[in-house]
């Protein structure tokens, strides 16, 4: 039996990805880029028996069956074949066992570090030593958003230009030390769950929005100009610019067919809160993935009101950020 267990950070997107131009290999239209967020992490260890049979997949405690259970086992599968072809051995069943730190409630999605920690894992269990661009290809293909979690700080998903998806895999920008004063809170507003899920949302704007083409170019352009704010460390820069992303990736989606619309009026309250705390001096901007709560952008000196903020309007919980760092195998 092989066995090895790694950890890994959720991220939030500063300059968003939405939209696949491959479904299978998961290669999206344009780059994006994200802050790693410690302290939140996934843990998963992955064992290889040397006999053959159907792999066991544990999540947060629960056995996991149909969707869930088959995108892990496609990726132990991806490991298994590389392991065939390039060390000439033959890997068995395979046993993962993956927990999150912070629940569903905490209004970010587990995937980014579930597949990136899984990643780490189940090469490290195959016997490969550690190597970032590897874990962030083989991560991609669980999940586009987790091939950013591979590493810490600040990290640049290249859209890569290659059919075999090769040239698409994430790269850090700037390490977790870069920006020690940064905060980020993900408010959790609604705890309802998402009617369409980011997979079926961004192919669905692909396919209808007729906005879509422009957004692609857009969010390409915006990467440049964010790591050029980010070197300054620039949060006025950085949070108008994460804002107007956000905007612009939920204008393509509401204008798919039928429209999507991720935001509840509790989101709208908080970004109306934003505006007025920024015009009473309290430095806060707001990014929003594809879903009610919104997570701020502030710095340590303004992160109390700042939070207050989010409680004030009636947010559940209010989660504390801090950039954090790389995935690593324990
Ligand atoms: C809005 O990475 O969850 O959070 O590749 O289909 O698994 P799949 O999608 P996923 O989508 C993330 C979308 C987003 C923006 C982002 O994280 O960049």
């Amino acid at each position: 039996m092989s066995t090895a267990t790694a950890t890994a950070h959720p991220n939030i997107a500063l300059v968003k990805y939405w939209g696949k131009r491959d479904e299978r290999l998961i290669l999206p239209h344009q780059s994006s880029l994200s802050v790693t967020l410690g302290p939140l992490s996934v843990t998963t260890q992955v064992a290889f028996e040397a006999a053959s049979g159907p792999d066991l997949v544990r999540i947060n405690g629960r056995s996991v069956e149909g969707r869930e259970r088959t995108r892990v086992v496609e990726l132990v599968g991806l490991v298994r074949a590389a392991v065939r072809a390039r060390l000439r051995r033959r890997l068995g069943r395979a046993t993962v066992v993956s927990s999150g730190d912070f629940p569903a409630s905490a209004g970010l999605a587990s995937s980014a570090a579930a597949f990136a920690a899984l990643a780490v894992a189940a090469r490290a269990a195959a016997g490969f030593p550690r190597h970032p661009r590897e874990e962030s290809i083989l991560a991609r293909q669980g999940s586009g958003s987790a091939s950013r979690s591979i590493q810490g700080g600040f990290v640049r998903w290249n859209r890569g230009r290659r059919a075999d998806g090769r040239d698409s895999f994430a790269e850090q920008v700037f390490d977790q030390g870069h920006w020690p004063e940064l905060r980020l809170l993900v408010g959790l507003v609604s705890r309802e769950e998402k009617e369409v899920n980011s997979r079926d949302g961004m192919r669905s704007t692909v396919e209808t929005s007729p906005y879509y083409p422009a957004w692609a170019r857009d969010a390409e352009a915006e990467v440049k100009v964010l790591v050029r704010h980010l070197a300054r460390r620039d949060l006025e820069a950085v949070g108008a610019l994460a804002e107007r992303n956000a905007w612009r990736m939920h204008a393509t989606a509401l204008g798919a067919e039928p429209p999507l619309c991720y935001l509840k009026p509790q989101t709208l309250a908080v970004i109306e809160a934003c505006r007025v705390a920024r015009s009473r001096g309290v430095g806060v901007w707001f990014t929003l993935d594809a879903g009610p709560n919104p997570v701020l952008l502030t710095l340590a000196r303004d992160e109390a009101r700042a939070a207050a903020l989010i409680s004030r309007l009636g947010a559940a919980s209010v989660v504390h950020c801090v950039p954090g760092g790389d995935a690593q195998v324990r």
